[in-house]
C-alpha cells in the first residue's frame, strides 16, 4: 500500500516547539515546485486523519519513528532534531521527479514503519577552506550534504598557513593580508589562470552568522577551528610580532608543514589568541571550539629566548610541554567563556588536561590512548576518514589528489571502538570525515570526493552495531538518484556500471 501525498495533505503539529518549523519549511521547500504551493500546516492536540502528524516525545533526542500508512503519516521525534531526521528519511522516499522539481498531482509514499536512532552523538564533516577558498554558498551546499546524510557537526577549518578565512574585527590585517597569497598553486593545473594571480578570500562576520543559522536550521552545530600554535603562517604574515623571529613572514602558496609558528614565550601572542577567541565564541554557539594543535614544529621555539624563558619560568621539561602550556592556556580562556576544546591528537604529546577532547587523525592510536586516559575522543583516522585521499588505486584516471587510497568499503569498515573495552568505549563521542583541499579548488570536485564516501561514514555514525555493506550499497544506489536530482557530483566506483544510468522510479 501507499499514502497519497497531495497538495492538500496537512502537516499537523501536535507539539508546541517553534523549531519544528525548520523541518516543516524545508520539507515544504522540497514540494513547492511539484505542488505549486506549500502543504498547509496546522496545530492541533489530536492527530488528524489523512495528515502528516508530527509530535515530540518518549524517545532519545535524535531518535525518531516514521510510520507511513494509507490513512496517514506519523512522525515522532525525541526532539525537533529527531523530527528533522524523520523528514530527511521521508525526503529519501519521495520520487526523484519531485527532487527534480517536476509537477506532481499525487505522490505515493510507500507504506513503511521506521524506527531509527544514531549510535554516536558526534557525526561530523570537516571542510578545509584555507588551502582553497569556498564561497558562502558552497559552504551552505556542504551543510546541505551533511544534513541529507543526518550528520550533525560541521567542523569548519578556518585558519591555516595558506589563508586566514574569518573576519576578526580587532585584527583586520588577518583578512586584509592573511586571507590572500600570491597564487593559487593548484598543481594539477599548473597553467591555470588562478595559478599566476593572487588568490584568496574570507568570510565576513555577517556571512558567518548567516551560515551558523543556516546550519542550526538543519540541526547542525558548526565547530570552528582556529589553529594554534602551528599552521599559523597567515596570522604571522598579518602580525609578524606573533612569531619568534618577528619578521619576514609571507602567506605561503606551497603545501606542507611550515616551521614558522606562534611564539609561545611572548605574552602578546596570548593576548592575540584571546582576542581572536573572544570574537569566535560570539559568532559560534558551539559548546566545542577546535584549537588545532597538529603538526607544530618546535625548531623556532628551541632557538627563541622568549620561548626558552617560558620553559624555565613554567618549569616545563621541553618544547612538547611548551605546546601543552600553549593549548592549556587557550583552553582555560575558553573554559572561562563556558566552552570546551577539541584538538588534534598531537595535543597528547606534552600532556593534556582532563577536559580536552582529542580528534584522532594519525590513525586511531591517539584516540585509543586518549580514551584509555578518560578523555573524550572524536575518531577521524586518516586511514578511514580522509576524504581527500584517492578513492581507487587507479589513480591515473582520478583527479590529482594528496595521495592515500581510501575506497568506500574501507570508510564503511571503520570501527571507532577498535582497541577499547566496554568501559573505555563511552569516551568515543563519534566519527568525522575530513576534506582537506590542497588539490581541490572547485566545489563540484569537493562533492566528488565527499560522495558517496560521506554516506558510508554517516552509516558508521548511525548504525555502528548494525552495519551491512551490501544493504548499504543497495540503499546508496537509490540515494545516488537524489544526488543526480540535486546536481551533486559523486564518485561511481561502488555502483554497478549501469545502475545509475536508468531511473527506475517515477
Ligand atoms: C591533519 O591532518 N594535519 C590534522
Ligand atoms: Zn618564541
Amino acid at each position: 500500500g501507499a499514502f497519497d501525498l497531495t497538495k492538500n495533505t496537512k502537516i499537523c503539529l501536535l507539539s508546541d516547539d517553534s523549531t519544528l518549523n525548520y523541518s516543516v519549511r524545508l520539507f515544504n521547500g522540497l514540494l513547492d515546485k511539484s505542488f505549486g504551493k506549500p502543504l498547509p500546516v496546522i496545530k492541533s492536540t489530536q492527530p488528524e486523519a489523512g495528515a502528516i502528524n508530527v509530535r515530540l516525545g518518549g524517545l532519545q533526542p535524535e531518535e525518531y519513528t516514521l510510520n507511513i500508512r494509507p490513512d496517514g503519516v506519523d512522525i515522532t521525534g525525541g526532539s525537533p532534531a529527531g523530527v528533522f531526521y524523520a523528514f530527511q528519511t521521508l525526503r529519501q522516499l519521495l520520487p526523484v521527479a519531485v527532487a527534480r522539481g517536476e509537477k506532481a498531482g499525487v505522490i505515493e509514499l510507500p507504506v513503511a514503519e521506521i524506527a531509527d536512532k544514531p549510535h554516536f552523538a558526534h557525526r561530523g564533516g570537516m571542510l578545509d577552506v584555507c588551502r582553497h577558498f569556498f564561497t558562502a554558498d558552497d559552504v551552505k551546499t556542504f551543510i546541505d550534504i551533511l544534513a541529507m546524510h543526518k550528520l550533525n557537526r560541521f567542523h569548519w577549518h578556518l585558519t591555516d598557513d595558506q589563508g586566514w578565512r574569518i573576519e576578526i574585527k580587532q585584527y583586520p590585517k588577518l583578512t586584509e593580508v592573511g586571507a590572500f597569497r600570491d597564487r593559487c598553486n593548484l598543481q594539477a593545473e599548473a597553467d591555470a589562470p588562478k595559478d599566476s594571480v593572487p588568490y584568496g578570500g574570507f568570510y565576513t562576520q555577517d556571512e558567518i552568522r548567516d551560515i551558523v543559522q543556516y546550519a542550526a536550521k538543519r540541526f547542525i552545530t558548526v565547530i570552528p577551528e582556529i589553529e594554534m600554535p602551528g599552521h599559523a603562517s597567515a596570522a604571522l604574515a598579518s602580525y609578524p610580532y606573533l612569531g619568534c623571529k618577528g619578521e619576514g613572514y609571507v602567506v605561503p602558496s606551497t603545501w606542507g608543514v611550515k616551521a614558522d609558528v606562534y611564539c609561545a614565550g611572548n605574552d602578546s601572542t596570548f593576548r592575540f589568541i584571546e582576542g581572536v577567541l573572544s570574537e569566535v565564541v560570539e559568532l559560534f554557539p558551539s559548546e566545542y571550539i577546535h584549537i588545532g594543535g597538529d603538526e607544530c614544529p618546535k625548531i623556532n621555539w628551541q632557538q627563541c629566548p622568549a620561548c626558552q624563558q617560558r620553559i624555565k619560568t613554567e618549569k616545563l621539561k621541553n618544547e612538547n610541554e611548551l605546546q601543552s602550556y600553549f593549548m592549556q592556556r587557550a583552553e582555560k580562556f575558553l573554559a572561562g567563556k563556558g566552552r570546551k576544546i577539541v584538538g588534534w591528537d598531537e595535543i597528547l604529546e606534552g600532556g593534556i588536561s582532563e577536559t580536552a577532547t582529542v580528534m584522532s587523525w594519525r590513525g586511531s592510536a591517539g584516540g585509543i590512548e586518549a580514551a584509555k586516559k578518560g578523555n573524550h575522543v572524536i575518531m577521524a583516522p586518516n586511514s578511514h576518514c580522509y576524504l581527500d585521499y584517492y578513492q581507487t588505486d587507479k589513480t591515473e584516471t582520478e583527479p590529482k589528489s594528496i595521495g592515500g587510497h581510501l575506497p568506500i568499503e574501507k570508510v564503511y569498515s571503520l570501527d571507532p571502538y577498535e582497541g577499547l573495552n566496554a568501559d573505555e568505549q563511552q569516551y568515543i563521542l563519534g566519527v568525522q570525515g575530513n576534506l582537506w583541499t590542497e588539490f581541490i579548488s572547485e566545489f563540484d570536485h569537493a562533492e566528488y570526493m565527499l560522495l558517496p564516501r560521506l554516506a558510508a561514514l554517516a552509516e558508521v555514525g548511525w548504525s555502528y552495531d548494525n552495519k551491512d555493506f551490501d544493504s548499504f550499497k543497495k540503499r546508496e544506489t537509490s540515494l545516488a538518484r537524489l544526488y543526480d536530482a540535486y546536481g551533486y557530483k559523486y564518485a561511481k566506483h561502488m555502483f554497478p556500471a549501469d545502475s545509475t544510468a536508468t531511473d527506475t522510479t517515477k
